[in-house]
C-alpha cells in the first residue's frame, strides 16, 4: 500500500474538518485518535474522501502510514496534551520527521519545543472555526523557514484564497505564527466586543427589538464594516427561538466564554510595553460578564444603568461611524504590537504579509483587512493611523465615535472598548500631553529624576531634593 502524505493526530471538530479539507485537495492522509471509535465514524463519515484517508488505531501504526521524512499535523487540546502527544510519538519518529502543531498553543509553549524538541518542528495558528478548517482556514506559520517550505504546497493548498492568493504564509521564526494567531484573537475579541456594545445601544437605549437590530447590522455589512463577524451577527440576532418564540438572542445568558487566546494577547502586550486598551477592554469585559450575580445585587443596589436615548440623539450612522473608527484603532494597535513583538523576538514580521492573509478564512476576516493590506503594501512601517487611507477615514469617523461614547456615558449603558479607542485617539493625536506631572511626582517621592524641555538635559531634580 502506498503510504501517506501527511499525517493528522486528533480527531476532534477541527482535526477532523482539516482532515477532510486536506484529503479534498488530494493529498493522501493518515489519521489517529487516542480514541478509536472517533477514528472509525470519522471514516465511515468520509464519503467519496474515503480513499485518501488512512485510518490508524496505534500510534506506530500511524507513524508507519506516513511517507518519509513525515510531516504530522497535531491538533489536540493546547498545552500539556500537545506535550504529551510529542512525547509519545519522539521515539517512533526519525530525526527528519517535522512535527506540526496546528492548535491554539501559546506562543512560549511553542518557543519552547522548537529549542527542545531532536526533531523538526513547526507552529502553525489555523483560523476560521469548523467551517473554516474543512473548506479554508487562515494559516499563519512559524518556525524554521525551511520546514515550512516542505509542507507549503499542502498547506497552501487547504487554505482559503482571497482573489486566488491563499491565505496561508509563513510568518517568521519560532512562535511567530501562533503569536500572530493569538493578537488575531484579540483582535476577534475586540471585533465582537464593539458589536456587542453598539447591540447594546440599540437594544438599552434606543429600545430597539433583535430583529431591527439584525437589520442594521445586515446593512451594515454591505458598507465600509462588511466583515464575517458583523455579517452573522446580524444572523444572530434574527434567529426566533423554537421553545420560547422569542428572538434566540433574548434567551442567551449574557455571560462570555473564553479559552485565554485574548488575555494571552494581553499579558504579550504588558510584558512588550505596548498598547492594546481596546482588546484589553474586549477581555476585561468577558471577565465582568462572567460575574452574573455580582451584577445582578449591584443593579438592586443602585438601580438599572440603561436610560432611553432619544432617536434623534444617537443614529444609526454615527454608530456605524463609530464602528469603523473604533476598528481601524484597534488594528492599529495589534499591528503595532506585532511590530513590537517583531523588533523585541528578532522575527521580521511582516504587516503586508499578515494583512494579506486575514483577508480570507479567518474570523475576523473583513473587507478593510483588504485595505490595510494596501496601506502596509505602500509603506510596511508605517501606522494604520498614519497612512493616508486610514488617516481620512479616522478624521471623518472620530466625532462619531466621540458622539456614541459621550451619549453611551450619558445613559448609563457601558461600551468600554469603544471609550478605550477614543481614549487612545485622544492621547495619540496629543503632542503635550500630562505625564510631566508623573515625572515630577516620581521624582518628588523617589528622586527618580526627569527630563527638561528647555535645555533638553535628563536626570534633573525639583526643589524638593535639596529637602
Ligand atoms: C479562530 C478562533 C478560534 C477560537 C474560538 C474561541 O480563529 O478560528 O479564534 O481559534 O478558539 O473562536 O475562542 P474563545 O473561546 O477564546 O472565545
Amino acid at each position: 500500500m502506498s503510504k501517506s502524505e501527511i499525517g493528522l493526530i486528533g480527531l476532534g471538530t477541527m482535526g477532523s474538518a482539516l482532515a477532510l479539507n486536506i484529503a479534498e485537495k488530494g493529498f493522501d492522509i493518515a489519521v489517529f485518535n487516542r480514541t478509536t471509535s472517533v477514528t472509525r465514524e470519522f471514516v465511515a463519515e468520509a464519503g467519496d474522501l474515503g480513499p485518501r484517508i488512512t485510518p490508524t488505531e496505534t500510534l506506530v501504526d500511524f507513524v508507519a502510514a506516513i511517507a518519509e521524512p513525515r510531516a504530522i499535523i497535531l491538533m489536540v487540546p493546547a498545552g500539556q496534551p500537545v506535550d504529551d502527544q510529542i512525547a509519545a510519538l519522539q521515539p517512533l519518529i526519525g530525526p527528519q520527521d517535522l512535527i506540526i502543531d496546528a492548535g491554539n498553543a501559546n506562543f512560549h509553549d511553542t518557543n519552547r519545543r522548537m529549542r527542545s524538541l531532536p526533531t523538526p518542528f513547526l507552529g502553525i495558528g489555523v483560523s476560521g472555526g469548523e467551517e473554516g478548517a474543512r473548506h479554508g482556514p487562515a494559516i499563519m506559520g512559524g518556525g524554521p523557514r525551511p520546514h515550512w517550505d516542505r509542507v507549503a504546497h499542502i498547506l497552501t493548498a487547504i487554505a482559503a484564497k482571497f482573489r486566488d492568493t491563499p491565505c496561508a504564509d509563513w510568518m517568521g521564526e519560532e512562535g511567530a505564527g501562533h503569536f500572530v494567531k493569538a493578537v488575531h484573537n484579540g483582535i476577534e475579541y475586540a471585533d465582537m466586543q464593539l458589536i456587542a456594545e453598539t447591540y447594546g445601544l440599540m437594544r438599552d437605549g434606543l429600545g430597539m427589538a433583535a430583529k431591527q437590530i439584525g437589520e442594521v447590522f445586515s446593512q451594515w455589512n454591505a458598507g465600509p464594516l462588511q466583515s464575517y463577524l458583523v455579517e452573522i451577527s446580524g444572523k444572530v440576532a434574527a434567529v426566533i427561538d423554537d421553545a420560547t418564540n422569542a428572538p434566540l438572542l433574548d434567551v442567551i445568558v449574557d455571560a462570555a466564554g473564553q479559552k485565554g487566546t485574548g488575555r494571552w494577547t494581553v499579558i504579550e502586550a504588558q510584558h512588550l510595553a505596548a498598547a492594546i486598551p481596546v482588546i484589553e477592554a474586549a477581555v476585561v469585559a468577558r471577565n465582568i460578564s462572567s460575574r452574573i450575580e455580582e451584577r445582578a445585587a449591584l443593579q438592586a443596589v443602585f438601580g438599572a444603568g440603561p436610560t432611553a436615548i432619544a432617536p434623534d440623539d444617537l443614529s444609526s450612522e454615527v454608530m456605524e461611524q463609530a464602528m469603523i473608527c473604533g476598528k481601524i484603532l484597534c488594528y492599529d494597535q495589534g499591528f503595532r504590537m506585532m511590530k513590537a513583538a517583531s523588533g523585541e523576538f528578532g522575527w521580521n514580521l511582516q504587516a503586508p504579509a499578515i494583512a494579506r492573509v486575514w483577508r480570507e478564512g479567518c474570523i475576523i476576516r473583513s473587507a478593510m483587512l483588504d485595505d490595510m493590506a494596501s496601506a502596509f503594501t505602500e509603506d510596511p512601517d508605517r501606522s494604520l493611523m498614519a497612512a493616508p487611507f486610514f488617516a481620512r477615514q479616522i478624521a471623518a469617523t472620530h466625532a462619531a465615535l466621540r458622539k456614541v461614547v459621550s451619549v453611551a456615558a450619558l445613559h448609563g449603558i457601558a461600551v468600554p472598548a469603544h471609550a478605550a479607542a477614543l481614549a487612545y485617539f485622544d492621547a495619540m493625536r496629543t503632542a503635550r500631553g500630562t505625564a510631566n506631572m508623573i515625572q515630577g511626582q516620581r521624582d518628588f517621592f523617589g528622586l527618580h529624576g526627569f527630563a527638561r524641555l528647555d535645555d533638553g538635559t535628563s536626570g534633573n531634580h525639583g526643589p524638593w531634593a535639596r529637602d
